[in-house]
């Protein structure tokens, strides 16, 4: 067979080739090939065999990867890509100790953001989202999902879709689009939340005749939306054709985890105060609880998200950064497989199923991300690390040595 490209002497593959979503103490149970060698062509594996068997096969390229690990891309869940501006000068108010739906409550946060998106240009905001792109792909992250929700307004919130679509259309990554029209009450609808999720709701058939996004998502949350007008909401957009996907019990337990659950939500996101019931529920479901302790750890919370109790009750959990300005500011996903490693004491092995196979399925791309098998897409990272419990391990930096999307090299 002749390849385009050949990966020779990998230490460890990890080809992450069970049936997912991966749930319960299967998230444990970890494949792990040594002395491995993988085979690329027209950007997809084609070839997997032992670094023995290199002589079967013949190929323009090679990388030698010298006994080091090789993943699959990772699989980013939740972002909050596309935005305008930044919000440093709020790191002063949490030293003080204003609670994060304080400063929502008087326009700040998530409010400041949309002032920002208002008023940023199309061109600079598709900018900014291909610069978060660079950042991620260089960290590893080769799918991405990336919501609206800092417009607000009709003619904000598509600027911000039309910026998701060009940007998947103008970068080597898969971005998949979330409608988030309903992340926070706009000051105009202060008084009448209702009023304004019906605006929102009025664009489903647009967005979803214009193909800008596969999923909606609510914030239901205290002093944003309750359980109730999130069901209304949400069951109008799956009467739509989307899938859904709540931001559910990350501040306050409304029950959020188990109407994602009720809704039949590919995700319940977040989940850092969901309820025994809630966690029982979960586990029960098909909706997989992504997991963002980078958010707890950011915005100084002392309890994270019972992750380690939603797996042993039988759970899929992914994890992923939830980038955005406010609550959690970083592309770096690795950094937050060291805090799920920490905060939420999830294994090693159970962090890989987290970022690859569980993470694609929860934005649902199971059957094309995630995973190093025949057939599959070649996005593939080797790590400058020799197997993979170091990832986690060695924290707070970027340890990429090669990052390949569809089989072409993005970074080395
Ligand atoms: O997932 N909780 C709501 N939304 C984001 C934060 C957005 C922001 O603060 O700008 C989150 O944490
Ligand atoms: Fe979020």
């Amino acid at each position: 067979m002749q390849l385009d490209l050949i990966i020779t002497n990998i230490g460890q593959l990890l080809p992450m080739d069970k049936e997912g979503p991966v749930k319960g103490s299967n998230m444990n149970d970890l494949t792990v090939w040594e002395n491995a060698a993988l085979g690329i062509k027209d950007g997809k594996v084609v070839w997997i065999g032992s670094n023995d068997e290199i002589n079967q096969v013949e190929s323009d390229q090679m990388i030698d990867a010298n006994g080091k690990l090789v993943t699959p891309g990772l699989v980013e869940p939740h972002t909050h890509l596309v935005f305008g501006g930044s919000r440093e000068k709020e790191m002063a108010l949490k030293q003080q100790g204003v609670p994060y739906l304080e400063i929502l409550k008087q326009g700040g946060g998530i409010l400041s953001t949309v002032q920002a998106t208002r008023e940023a240009s199309y061109e600079d905001l598709v900018e900014k989202a291909l610069f978060h792109l660079d950042r991620m792909a260089m960290h590893g992250i080769t799918t991405v999902e990336a919501k609206s929700g800092y417009g607000l307004d009709r003619e904000t919130e598509l600027k911000q879709l039309q910026a998701v679509k060009e940007a998947n259309a103008n970068h080597p990554l898969d971005v998949v689009s979330t409608f988030l029209g309903a992340h926070a009450v706009p000051s105009e609808y202060k008084h009448d939340p209702e009023a304004f999720l019906d605006r929102m709701a009025d664009m489903f058939a647009e967005i979803k005749a214009e193909n800008l996004a596969e999923f909606v998502d609510i914030f239901t949350e205290t002093g944003v939306f309750t359980v109730e007008q999130s069901r209304r909401y949400l069951q109008k957009a799956k009467d739509h054709g989307f899938g859904v996907k709540i931001h559910a019990d990350e501040i306050d337990p409304l029950g959020g985890t188990e109407l994602a659950v009720e809704m039949g939500a590919i995700s319940g996101d977040h989940l850092a105060v969901t309820s025994d019931e809630g966690i029982k529920q979960l586990a029960d479901s098909n909706t997989i609880g992504v997991i963002l302790p980078g958010t707890s750890f950011y915005l100084g919370k002392e309890e994270y998200a019972r992750a380690r109790e939603m797996i042993n009750a039988g759970a899929a959990i992914s994890i992923s950064t939830d980038f955005n300005p406010g609550s959690c500011v970083t592309e770096n996903l690795q950094l937050i497989m060291s805090i799920a490693a920490l905060k939420l004491k999830l294994s090693p092995e159970e962090i890989w199923h987290a970022v690859t196979v569980n993470a694609a399925h929860a934005i649902g791309r199971g059957s094309e991300a995630g995973s190093l098998t025949i057939g599959r897409k070649a996005d593939v990272v080797i790590w400058d690390a020799p197997n993979y419990l170091y990832i986690p391990y060695h924290y707070g930096v970027n340890h990429t040595n090669t990052v390949i999307k569809n089989g072409e090299i993005l970074y080395q």
